[in-house]
């Protein structure tokens, strides 16, 4: 019997799907640049909307790459010693306390699939990185979300005070995304005070290393929890997002039952060896770092004088509020004829925003020239909100 069409989408999908998959949205990525050629027909066109390193991959990692694909047809090494081995030297760790993954992200997913379940509570922040809820529901946990502050930080005081007998997992994103603010050592300190032995702290560092610079920033590594799992990535700072290979670093034990649910030989192997380039480039590394803290800055103070109040950033990116979900869409879709993508945020309950990420000089030039274009029209309908 040949069967020439689907049938109804439904049957399938009640019977077959938990309700807490149902219930989820599907994540919504920072427009593609071929997506924005293809629909607009447009030239120049600068996305200024995923947070990637504008300056693209180091050399050394682009070498590495390009010396593995004669390799493709084997499996890579299910253990990444090289890369382990670079991580375990650069954090002075042992490659026990070691997990990897396609992104950070990915490791994220490990940490559902290892700890939670339906029913488990996970404690977080109201808009803070939207994969992390998606992770955290896709196994049925329960999230139990708590505001920011005004200033649009991390409520370190509130998180500690909501934490019950039920709480498996807190999730801090330390900066975070999409507002790149940050909680500062004593926020830390304060937070791990009131936090049970029994409960985990995943403390997702994707932008580690622009944060890094700021003196009051608690960088992880500088601590041993046992019940803290620190996540960082090369999809950032380092240029790979296209590769996607996330770290984490915890105790040995919480590592072994991860490694138990990952799936084998991933990251891939163009993944691991174009780690293991980066990972070795730390001029590449410098090099960033010192672009975006300037090109940060520049745009700050253009979105200052333009009369936009920017949230204080640390990261790659910076996120204005606009007043309105309408307001936001209107900027959005203006600046995209110009060809330039940013980021709305109603995915993240911050519809009133977008983020702009930090792109290269001629990037950011591109942006401020189309701001200063579509600006007018969009004074005419919105002005300008305070924050
Ligand atoms: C806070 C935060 N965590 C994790 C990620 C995911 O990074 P990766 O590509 O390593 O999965 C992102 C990406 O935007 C992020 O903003």
């Amino acid at each position: 019997m040949t069967k020439k069409s689907f049938g109804d989408p439904k049957t399938i999908s009640q019977t077959l799907v938990p309700s807490y998959i149902r219930e989820l949205k599907v994540y919504q990525a920072g427009k593609p640049i071929d997506e924005l050629t293809r629909e607009k027909g447009l030239t120049r066109i600068s996305k200024l909307a995923s947070n990637e390193n504008p300056l693209g991959p180091s050399p050394f990692a682009i070498r590495e790459m390009t010396n593995a694909l004669w390799d493709i047809h084997r499996y890579p090494d299910m253990h990444a010693y090289a890369l382990k081995s670079q991580l375990s030297e650069l954090y002075n760790l042992k490659a026990e306390n070691i997990t990897l993954g396609n992104g950070s992200e990915g490791i994220m997913g490990y940490i559902a699939r290892a700890f939670l379940g339906p029913g488990s509570e996970v404690l977080t922040s109201e808009n803070t990185f939207i994969g992390f809820y998606i992770l955290a529901r896709s196994v049925g946990a329960q999230l139990n979300c708590v505001p920011l502050t005004k200033d649009f930080r991390y409520d370190v005081e509130a998180i500690a005070k909501a934490i019950n007998e039920k709480t498996k997992i807190i999730y801090i994103a330390n900066p975070n995304n999409p507002t790149g603010t940050y909680i500062t050592k004593t926020e830390f300190d304060l937070l791990m005070d009131h936090v049970p032995d029994h409960v985990l702290v995943i403390l997702d560092e994707a932008y580690f290393e622009y944060a890094n610079e700021y003196d009051d920033y608690p960088d992880s590594m500088d601590y041993r929890y046992d019940n803290v799992i620190t996540l960082r990535t090369l999809s950032k700072a380092y240029g790979l997002s296209g590769i996607r290979v996330g770290y984490g670093f915890a105790h040995e034990d919480l590592i072994e039952n991860l490694n138990k649910v990952k799936l084998p030989f991933e990251p891939n192997l163009i993944a691991q060896k174009g780690a293991v380039g980066a990972l070795k480039d730390r001029p590449h590394l410098e090099r960033t770092l010192k672009t975006n803290s300037k090109l940060l800055k520049e745009c700050e103070q253009f979105l200052i004088e333009k009369n936009f109040s920017p949230i204080k950033s640390i990261t790659n990116f910076i996120t204005i509020k606009t007043g309105s979900a309408e307001a936001s869409d209107f900027l959005f879709g203006k600046l995209l004829d110009e060809g330039v993508i940013i980021r709305p945020l109603k995915a993240n309950e911050m519809a009133d925003f977008v983020r702009i990420s930090i792109g290269t000089e001629e990037e950011m030039q591109h942006f401020y020239e189309a701001m200063t274009k579509v600006l007018p029209e969009y004074d005419n309908k919105y002005g300008r909100s305070e924050i």
